[in-house]
């Protein structure tokens, strides 16, 4: 939240979130107004006419046609104005501009996936140009997820066997939170990635460097990061959710089905692409096997980062 926000609402940081918050606020404050006149009537009959006297047989009363229609016609009103801006500001974030930026997001147990039209691949950092359309087209590799971006104003479901996007154009440079806002599995919560946005020239200087030409355990170290592989490991010996990764190199596993393994390159290439594989002993077997689109290079570079927490 920066300082546009408010105790309620984040940054309305996209060209379509004012818009949004306009619609929102609209139904907000005539339903409050609305509110408050029938409570404040109810409040004044229930003292104006409230009974003197145990023998007191009230007034048949007649009904005011001004005031019969005034509530018929004035409701329908409103009820028509939130029904046709609320349908074209839906008809709005529903038609991305035909030429909008496209980027492909997987969602996955526990990250964000995001592809870039020149095949570059990065997790749970989606860089995009500033004052440019960008749509996004997802789907999920196994479980219903949803991406969100309050400070954009846009959410949609992400699906396995069927693709959604949604649309936004950034106004401002800086870094925005992304929520999954769908319950997907133990690490839902930590399912989170930052939109940063960029200047045009920044973005695509960001996107010729993201190339994989980095000392292995730096790139290591960035994979790490990205794919979120902190929320269940630990690099400083903390018990989380699986096993801290500090003193893992050379260490001697014990497994659950009482077998053992030292941990050097080929047991640790297993456990991150086929987790289920050798459990070790007083940990769940709760690692997806969601990590298959890692390159070689990407692997060799975890190895290499996990060689340096002794
Ligand atoms: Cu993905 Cu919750």
């Amino acid at each position: 939240m920066g300082e546009n926000g408010n105790v309620w609402m984040p940054d309305a940081m996209s060209t379509v979130a004012s818009e949004v918050d306009s619609l929102f606020y609209f139904v907000l404050w005539t339903s409050t107004i609305i509110f408050a006149l029938v409570i404040l009537a109810k409040v004044y009959f229930a003292v104006r006419f409230r009974r003197r006297d145990p023998a007191e047989v009230p007034q048949p009363i007649h009904e005011s046609k001004l005031l019969e229609t005034a509530w018929i016609v004035i409701p329908t009103i409103l009820v028509l104005i939130v029904f046709t801006w609320g349908f074209k500001v839906f008809v709005k974030l529903n038609s991305p501009p035909p030429d909008a930026y496209q980027i492909t997001v997987r969602g996955k147990q526990w990250f964000w996936e995001f592809q870039y039209p020149n095949g570059t691949v990065v997790a749970n950092e989606m860089h995009v140009p500033i004052g440019q359309p960008v749509k996004l087209l997802m789907s999920s590799e196994d479980v219903l997820h949803s991406f969100f971006i309050p400070d954009f104003r846009v959410k949609h479901d992400v699906l396995p066997n069927r693709y959604t996007s949604l649309w936004f154009e950034a106004t401002a440079p800086g870094e925005y939170q992304i929520y999954c806002t769908e319950y997907c599995g133990t690490s839902h919560s930590g399912m989170l990635g930052k939109v940063i946005v960029q200047t045009e020239e920044e973005f695509a200087a960001w996107l010729n460097e993201q190339s994989q030409d980095l000392p292995p355990a730096e790139l290591g170290a960035n994979v790490f990061r990205q794919y979120n592989c902190g929320v269940c490991h630990s690099v400083d010996g903390t018990r989380i959710v699986g096993p801290t990764m500090k003193g893992l190199w050379g260490a001697e596993r014990q497994f659950e089905d009482g077998g053992t393994a030292v941990a050097d390159e080929n047991y640790i290439r297993e456990s991150v692409l086929n987790p289920g594989a050798h459990i070790v002993a007083t940990y769940p077997n709760a690692m997806p096997a969601t990590f298959g689109s890692l390159s070689a290079k990407q692997l060799d570079g975890l190895i290499a980062f996990i060689q340096t927490l002794e």
